[in-house]
């Protein structure tokens, strides 16, 4: 048997006793890493068996089709997420009158930038992506310039709205750290132990932020009554019950995931 091949297995192998579904294309992407950098596969092995997930050893991940740079400080993007932005597209080819696009939690900005690559020859439209993180925000910005859209969107640091003023006609994208802390605590240990808590602990019920975010939108249609504004979240299904008391009677649209989960929601908050 070649070393090449012999390599191929022993990572493989690895792989497997750590839970990885898709082996075949991490033992090739690991091998071709290696070789790329001209380091032994053992040294990326033993960081993977401890649970460390290969995206953050590698640097990156995909994202509706386009690869997008990490760092520690930035969540995984999660496949499920990609279809927020084709209920963004088209929410935006349905409503005309929207005209400005803010992604709040931006983290990589894989949202926000997917969406200014469909759209970038929409001049008319702007796009913004927020985060609290000062690193997960260098991430975005540095995200922006590979895929030649940096100057389409602009990054701002701020904790939810506050650092901007909503204009009328306004989707609110929002893909905020939503996880109930009883889940949480019983996560996988390579995303307890690797990935930002900062990212994913939505509070006790795992609505902290949204009901935050909401209020934040309805002061500013309280100040303005003309404004425009929609919400589109990713939630824990499970939160869902609580989150339509939060919503009272606003018009919403309770989007299903390719698993028949109740995922995204759709709030007119005008
Ligand atoms: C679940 S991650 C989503 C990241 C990215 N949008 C995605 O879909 O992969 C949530 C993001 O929200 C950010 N975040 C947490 N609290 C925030 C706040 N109060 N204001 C703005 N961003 C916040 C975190 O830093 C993190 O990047």
């Amino acid at each position: 048997m070649s070393e090449n091949l012999k390599e191929l297995y022993q990572i493989q192998r690895v792989l497997n006793d750590t839970g990885y579904h898709d082996i075949s294309r991490i033992s090739k992407e690991i091998q071709d890493y290696c070789n790329e950098k001209a380091i032994s596969p053992t040294l990326v092995l033993k960081r993977i068996e401890t649970g460390e997930p290969w995206d953050y050893i590698r640097g990156e991940s995909e994202f509706y089709g386009n690869k997008f740079l990490l760092n520690k400080r930035t969540l995984i993007p999660r496949p499920e997420t990609e279809q927020m932005v084709d209920i963004a597209i088209s929410f935006l080819e349905e409503n005309p009158n929207y005209k400005n696009v803010i992604d709040v939690g931006t983290g990589s900005g894989c949202i926000i930038i997917s969406i200014a690559k469909v759209l970038k020859d929409k001049k008319e439209i702007n796009l913004c992506g927020i985060d609290i993180d000062k690193q997960a925000l260098s991430i975005a910005k540095e995200n922006a310039v590979l895929h030649k859209i940096n100057e389409k969107v602009t990054f701002l640091k701020g904790n939810l709205l506050k650092a901007t003023e909503l204009k009328d006609g306004t989707l609110i994208i929002a893909n905020l750290p939503y996880i109930p802390k009883k889940i949480y605590k019983k996560l996988d240990r390579s995303v307890l132990n690797f990935e930002p808590k900062r990212a994913l602990l939505g509070g006790k019920d795992g609505l902290k932020y949204y009901k935050e975010l909401i209020s934040q939108v309805e002061k500013a249609c309280k100040k303005d009554i003309s404004l425009d504004i929609t919400l589109l979240i990713e939630i824990e299904p499970s939160t869902l019950e609580d989150l339509r008391m939060v919503l009272g009677n606003y018009e919403t649209d309770i989007i299903k995931d390719s698993r028949n989960h109740n995922r995204f929601v759709l709030i007119r908050l005008s």
